[in-house]
């Protein structure tokens, strides 16, 4: 960690190609030159990625998938629960991220953690049905996204549990239990982050809270590194697929 690496990072962030002729070569285009120092940087911009995991209710023997988990970061803040679990899959698109994380499932000698380098709207596990599936900062990632919670969905066992945390930009006009945001954060962000083919949609939490029971949402603002101490909205929601489904 240091300025210096901050600065390959921004410079890889501002001007890495990150088009291509697919999805999948866009993610690589832009991964592969930061790779290196992605985890540090993102540590203090993803925030609440720690808190996510820590929420989401586990029994023994549980199979567990993180749609879009990068460098498998996420999975230390599993650590303390880990061996409770039957298994977990990080699923990527992206090869170079995954490689960091199989180095640090080697390092850390996680027997019951994989690596699955699929599309997150049409991966297959190998075992039947999910318990918990998680998208931690990916589904902005995601063009298709509404593919991506739909086949999340039919993944989960009745009773699964969904964990997602991410950026977000509220409606215009919300119920009575959501935070709105300003018309400025509504425009502002969006933008911003649109540059790095990061997506902020409006309708990502409202569809995941039509979808799954909620069993917590937390709706907060967190710094993002060198924009002058400016604060990006992001949520955590955990939600159940309802018992009564199939
Ligand atoms: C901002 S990163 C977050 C990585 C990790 N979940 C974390 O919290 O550090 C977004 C991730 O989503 C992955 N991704 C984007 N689109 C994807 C897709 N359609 N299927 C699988 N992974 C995808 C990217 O390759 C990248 O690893």
């Amino acid at each position: 960690m240091g300025f210096i690496s901050d600065l390959k990072i921004l410079y890889h962030m501002v001007c890495a190609k990150n088009n291509g002729v697919n999805h999948e070569q866009r993610l690589e285009n832009f991964y592969s030159s930061q790779m290196d120092h992605y985890d540090d940087f993102r540590r203090r911009l993803l925030h609440g990625r720690e808190q996510m995991m820590g929420l989401l209710p586990f029994s023994k023997g549980a199979n567990l998938i993180d749609m879009g988990g990068g460098t498998g970061h996420n999975i230390e803040a599993l650590a303390p629960r880990l061996n409770i679990l039957n298994s977990v899959v990080i699923v990527d698109l992206c090869n170079s991220l995954l490689n960091i994380a199989k180095k640090r499932i080697e390092n850390k000698k996680w027997g019951n953690v994989s690596t699955a380098h699929a599309d997150a709207t049409q991966f297959k596990p190998e075992f039947q049905k999910a318990d918990a599936i998680t998208f931690s900062y990916s589904l902005t990632m995601i063009p298709n996204w509404f593919e991506a919670i739909n086949h999340a969905y039919s993944l989960l066992k009745p009773g699964g549990i969904i964990g997602v945390v991410d950026f977000y930009v509220s409606r215009k006009w919300v119920s009575k239990n959501n935070t709105k945001h300003s018309a400025l954060t509504r425009a502002f962000w969006p933008n911003w982050f649109a540059y790095d083919n990061v997506f902020l949609s409006q309708d990502h939490l409202p569809y995941l809270q039509s979808k799954f029971q909620a069993l917590n949402l937390i709706e907060k603002k967190g710094f993002v590194p060198y924009m002058f101490g400016l604060k990006a909205p992001y949520y955590i929601f955990i939600g159940q697929k309802p018992l009564e489904s199939d």
